[in-house]
């Protein structure tokens, strides 16, 4: 059986995605929350395949030579249900060692495993199953320590979405999602432009600001609304994002739904979050999706200042025939609100950085693969303390388990919702709740500015 893998432009290409008719018993789903009826879905098994190798790509109007999944970039979208045993195969065609994260997903941290290698001309095969609850938009990317940065600005990155109960049995079943790949790039001779210091310094973007790999494409609204899923693949750049005249209606965070949708004038997408928004048209017509100005900071070393954005800068545009008028859903999940005991393990982060070679720090010590930073025991629900004391925004990042954040800068957070990324601002902090929950293992803890995970930024967790 062959499924067709639909891409973010809606065009389809060579299929990736073989599943096989699930053997086992229907896998019963929890009574949905609004409308639909209970039903049975059956598990699959899915074979995916993802052969990162360096392929010509047209972006831009310009032949390139980039780093792809497939060919494609960005990579296929790899679309996934709750429950479904994946067998996915990575084959490196590339001219140096790689591997594969699954960047969100909660799967155990020997699978996930930012520590293998897969040398050049070899495979190695990703096997695990998506737990229920675990719907929501995620994305994958290399993760190579070092190598991080280089490969990710060279185009390997892809969007994952897995699909749940509220995708299928509740009204959102009947609005059309677009899954929206922020991604930017600069070219230099046909390919990725190399890191200068400054680049290591301060994360490197790049002057083409790609969605879906296109230069602000249009997206077809149908019935007047739209479901975006949007990903910041991007090694550094911060998008702030507001649709023109309208709200965002966010209904989920990185790692799955919030309660009920939040209405938002303006959207901030640091590297590697992810969120899902409802955008409802008020008018038919057109209406642009802009990135407003951020100051992020930055280390500043030479010329240039990052993020140099003095004007709104449109992403996408919205086409619609007619106005939405769908009711928003209500309530969306009952999302768990976790609470660490009083006698919690607390942890404390301090990020750092060196001006003098660019290197980067957690609590003074730069990562490495032979030293466990912090230890912990699985089921325990911790809290962390991350502290920013330096003059750019960081945005911390924990594999495998999904975290809360209980308050930003000392004040308490209001809104429920698993993350995985969270910023960091400029001479700020933030607190997470951290639950260690289903597995034991080495995993890593880092700064979601690929340069400086590359260049030390990153911890190592082990769970027993
Ligand atoms: Cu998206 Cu450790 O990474
Ligand atoms: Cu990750
Ligand atoms: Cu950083």
């Amino acid at each position: 059986m062959t499924d067709r893998l639909e891409r973010s432009d809606g065009t389809s290409r060579r299929a990736v995605l073989r599943t096989l008719a699930g053997s086992a018993a229907g896998l019963l789903l929890p009574a949905p929350l609004f409308g639909g009826q209970r039903s049975v879905v059956e598990p699959r098994s899915v074979d995916l395949e993802l052969i990162a190798a360096w392929q010509p790509v047209a972006v831009a109007g310009q032949a390139a030579q980039l780093a792809t999944y497939n060919g494609q970039f960005p990579g296929p979208l790899l679309r996934l249900r709750e429950g479904d045993h994946v067998r996915l195969r990575l084959i490196n065609r590339l001219r140096e060692s790689t591997n594969l994260h699954l960047h969100g997903l909660h799967i155990p941290p020997s699978v996930d495993d930012p520590f293998l290698m897969v040398p050049p001309g070899e495979s190695v095969m990703y096997e695990f199953t998506l737990p229920p609850g675990s719907a929501g938009t995620y994305w994958y990317h290399p993760h190579m320590h070092g190598k991080v940065a280089t490969q990710l600005f060279a185009g390997l990155a892809g969007p994952l979405i897995v699909d749940g109960p509220l995708d299928w049995f509740t009204r959102l079943r009947r609005i059309a999602d677009r899954v929206v790949v922020l991604k930017d790039l600069s070219l230099s001779g046909g390919v990725p432009s190399t890191h200068s210091m400054f680049d290591w310094m301060n994360g490197k973007e790049g002057d083409l600001l790609l969605v879906n790999g296109l230069v602000a494409p249009t997206l077809r609204a149908r019935r007047g609304m739209l479901r975006l899923r949007l990903v910041n693949a991007s090694n550094a750049r911060y998008y702030n994002l507001a649709l023109e005249q309208h709200h965002l209606h966010l209904i989920g965070t990185d790692a799955g739904f919030v309660g009920a949708p939040v209405e938002l004038d303006s959207l901030l997408l640091a590297p590697g979050e992810r969120a899902d928004v409802l955008v409802r048209l008020r008018d038919p017509g057109s209406f642009r999706l802009l990135n407003l100005p951020y100051n992020r900071g930055g280390m500043m070393m030479g010329h240039g200042r990052p993020t140099a954005l003095s004007l709104p800068q449109a992403m996408l545009t919205i086409e619609a025939d007619e106005a939405g008028t769908m009711a928003l859903p209500g309530r969306l999940a009952s999302v768990e609100s976790v609470v660490a005991g009083v006698d919690a393990p607390h942890r404390r982060f301090v990020l750092g950085a060196a001006m003098m070679g660019a290197r980067f720090y957690i609590n003074g010590r730069s990562f490495d693969e032979g030293r466990v930073d912090v230890q912990a025991r699985r089921g325990a629900v911790e809290v962390w303390d991350v502290e920013n004391p330096t003059a750019m925004d960081h945005p911390f990042h924990l594999h495998v388990y999904p975290f809360q954040i209980a308050a930003r800068g000392g004040r308490p957070e209001a809104l429920v919702a698993w993350k995985d990324v969270v910023n960091v601002p400029a001479r700020g902090s933030v607190r997470l709740t951290v639950p260690l929950r289903n597995f034991s293992g080495r995993t890593v803890y880092h700064c979601h500015i690929v340069e400086h995970e590359d260049r030390g930024m990153m911890g190592q967790l082990a769970v027993v």
